[in-house]
């Protein structure tokens, strides 16, 4: 698949470059080694080995010219990864936030809200994302792109790029980080400059409707990785199934440990989403589901909230 950025198309030059190198090096190297072979054989039983005393010719040619080949490697490849780790001062800002097992996306530029799953950006124009995850190492990485950067806690990474064809392509997690890892995925949307505009606003991109609350609710326990824990269908997994939740009463755990009974209702959700560990269900391991503190909107707790209620029988 070739890029879709004019940096990974350099970074492709680099790799041929030393590809056909390297095939140019065995053939010439192996033919060499065939033909001496050939002409050095043995050509009588009683024939003796020469005994070599060393070449000063031979030893400075051999040193010189692979050294010559490497700094030219050398030299390709950092202007090339000098570009590629360098923003340019007038790139777009965008966050990404990465956590078990889902990329979120804040456009801090634009007065819109964040998005989960999916990264938007316009084409031909230049991006910087700023990185951080909330638990565990993650990577992101585009392949398309040609692209990749570690995503850690408790400090900021950047990549840049400059998508110069529209469409959809993937982001994969690259750091094994956890039971999920394989599927913490999502899509860069590379926007013509219209469609942009619609983003911008807020707007369907396609020009179709809006979503309903309860189909913005369902789209986020997909796209904010819910599922990877809570069923909907009554199976058990790391988190309490969704299956009938809501109503019910549940023995809890607070973080003191003292046991109480509550019924599952709007006030808790909201609190077991922002604050996973101030009750937690008997029987789950209080420090498997991340905080989305800060990162849903209340409009979007209630989105969720709104789909949890429809999860019966
Ligand atoms: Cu996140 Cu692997």
């Amino acid at each position: 698949m070739s890029s879709v950025t004019d940096i990974g198309a350099r970074v492709d030059q680099v790799q041929i470059f030393i590809i056909w190198m390297m095939v140019f090096w065995f053939v010439a190297c192996n033919a060499v080694l065939v033909y001496f072979m050939f002409k050095y054989r043995r050509k009588s039983p009683d024939q003796k080995v020469v005994p070599l005393k060393g070449n000063h010719t031979l030893e400075v040619t051999w040193t010189v010219i692979p050294t010559i080949l490497v700094l030219i490697i050398f030299y390709y490849g950092v202007i090339v990864w000098h570009d590629l780790r360098t923003p340019p001062d007038d790139a777009m800002d965008i966050q990404v936030r990465g956590q078990k097992w889902s990329w979120a996306f804040e456009y801090p530029e634009l007065n819109r809200p964040s998005t989960a799953g999916t990264l938007y950006v316009p084409v031909s124009t230049n991006v910087k994302l700023t990185m951080k995850s909330n638990d565990v190492l993650h990577s992101l990485f585009i392949p398309e792109f040609r692209t990749k950067e570690d995503v850690v806690p408790s400090m900021y990474t950047q990549l840049w790029f400059n998508a110069n064809k529209t469409g959809i392509y993937n982001i994969f997690c690259t750091e094994y980080c956890g039971k999920d890892h394989a599927v913490m995925y999502g899509k860069v949307h590379v926007l013509t400059l219209e469609e942009w505009e619609r983003f911008v606003a807020d707007k369907p991109i396609d020009g179709s409707r809006e979503l309903t609350p309860l189909e913005k609710g369902e789209k986020l326990f997909t796209d904010r990785g819910c599922a990877g824990c809570h069923s909907v269908d009554g199976s058990t997994n790391v988190g309490p199934t969704f299956k009938n939740i809501f109503g019910r009463e549940e023995e809890v755990l607070d973080t003191a440990g003292s046991a109480l009974t509550i019924t599952v209702d709007e006030n808790y959700l909201t609190e077991s989403i922002n604050y996973p560990k101030a009750k937690v269900v008997k029987g789950y391991d209080p420090n498997q589901m991340p905080s989305f503190a800060g990162q849903l909107s209340d409009e979007q707790i209630s989105n969720l909230i709104t789909y949890i209620k429809t999860l019966k029988d």
